[in-house]
C-alpha cells in the first residue's frame, strides 16, 4: 500500500452509555477510493465526526498526512489537512444558484468562517474570476448546466446532492469523506455521482472514504472496503473478498 493519507488508531467514542466506537484501527492510502460499510448504528458517521473534529474522541488517535490531528479544531483540520466531508443530510444555500453556491464554497474554504467570506479586500477580483471559472467547469462535469440558473432550493434532492459534491471539490481537497452520497437519488443521478467521484479520483488524485448502503455500487467503486459492526472493525479487504466473508455476510450483507 502506498503512504497512508489517513491513519486511525484505537479510536473510541461513547455517547452517554452507548459505545459508538470501541477501538477502531485502519489506514486509507493516498489515491484510493475506500468504502466504509456496516449496519445502522455501527459507528460509521461517528467515525467521520471524530476524524473531522466535529466530535472529540474519548481515546485513540487520528493521523492525517502524518500529522496528529486528534485534538485539532474542525476548521484547522479542513484547512491544513485539506480534508472535507459531506453529511447524510444535504446542505446547500437554497436561495443561491449553482455558481453562487460553488464560489461561496471556494471562498469559505480559503477564509474559514462566514464573516470573513464577505470581508472586503481579501477577495481580489482575479480570485473571484478564477473561482467562477472553476465553478462553471464543475457545473459542466456534474451535469448541472440545465438547472444551474435555479436557486439551489428549487433543484431536486439528487441535483442538490450533486451540487454539494461539486462544492466540496471547489477548494481542491486531498481527502474527501462522503456520508451516503447516493441515498435517495435516482439511478441516472447515481451514475452521475459515481462518474464525478471516479473522475475526481483519477484525474485529480483526490482520495475518498465513502459510507454507502448501496453495496452493489460501493463494491464497484471502491478499491478496498472496511466493515464496521457495533463500533468495531469487522473486516478490511478487497470488495471481492468482502462479499465472500461469512462474518460480513452474516452481520450486514445478508444471505
Ligand atoms: N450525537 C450523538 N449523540 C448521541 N448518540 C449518538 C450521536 N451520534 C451517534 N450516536 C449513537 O452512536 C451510535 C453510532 O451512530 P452512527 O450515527 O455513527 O451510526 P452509523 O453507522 O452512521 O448508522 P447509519 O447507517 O444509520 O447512518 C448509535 O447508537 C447512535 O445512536
Ligand atoms: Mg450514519
Amino acid at each position: 500500500m502506498s503512504q497512508a493519507i489517513l491513519s486511525v488508531r484505537g479510536l473510541r467514542k461513547n455517547y452517554g452509555g452507548v459505545p459508538a466506537l470501541q477501538g477502531v484501527d485502519f489506514d486509507v492510502a493516498r489515491g484510493e477510493v475506500c468504502g466504509l460499510i456496516g449496519p445502522n448504528g455501527s459507528g460509521k458517521s461517528t467515525l467521520f465526526d471524530c476524524c473531522t473534529g466535529l466530535q472529540k474522541s474519548d481515546a485513540g488517535s487520528v493521523l492525517l498526512k502524518g500529522m496528529d490531528i486528534t485534538h485539532w479544531p474542525m476548521n484547522r483540520i479542513a484547512r491544513e489537512g485539506r480534508l472535507l466531508r459531506s453529511f447524510q443530510k444535504t446542505v446547500v444555500f437554497p436561495t443561491m444558484n449553482s455558481e453562487e453556491n460553488l464560489v461561496l464554497a471556494g471562498q469559505m474554504a480559503r477564509f474559514p468562517g462566514i464573516a470573513s467570506t464577505f470581508s472586503v479586500g481579501a477577495t481580489s477580483r482575479a480570485r473571484v474570476k478564477a473561482l467562477r471559472e472553476r465553478a462553471r467547469e464543475l457545473i459542466e462535469v456534474s451535469g448541472l448546466s440545465r438547472v444551474a440558473h435555479l436557486p439551489a432550493g428549487n433543484m431536486s434532492g439528487g441535483q442538490q446532492k450533486l451540487l454539494q459534491f461539486a462544492s466540496m471539490l471547489m477548494p481542491e481537497p486531498e481527502l474527501v469523506l462522503l456520508d451516503e452520497p447516493l441515498a435517495g437519488i435516482n439511478p441516472i443521478l447515481i451514475e452521475k455521482v459515481i462518474q464525478c467521484i471516479v473522475s475526481a479520483n483519477k484525474d485529480h488524485g483526490i482520495t475518498f472514504l465513502v459510507i454507502e448502503h448501496n453495496t452493489d455500487v460501493l463494491m464497484n467503486l471502491s478499491h478496498r472496503v472496511i466493515v464496521l459492526h457495533q463500533g468495531q472493525k469487522l473486516a478490511d479487504d478487497t470488495p471481492e473478498a468482502i462479499v465472500r466473508n461469512p462474518q460480513v455476510v452474516e452481520a450486514y450483507l445478508g444471505g
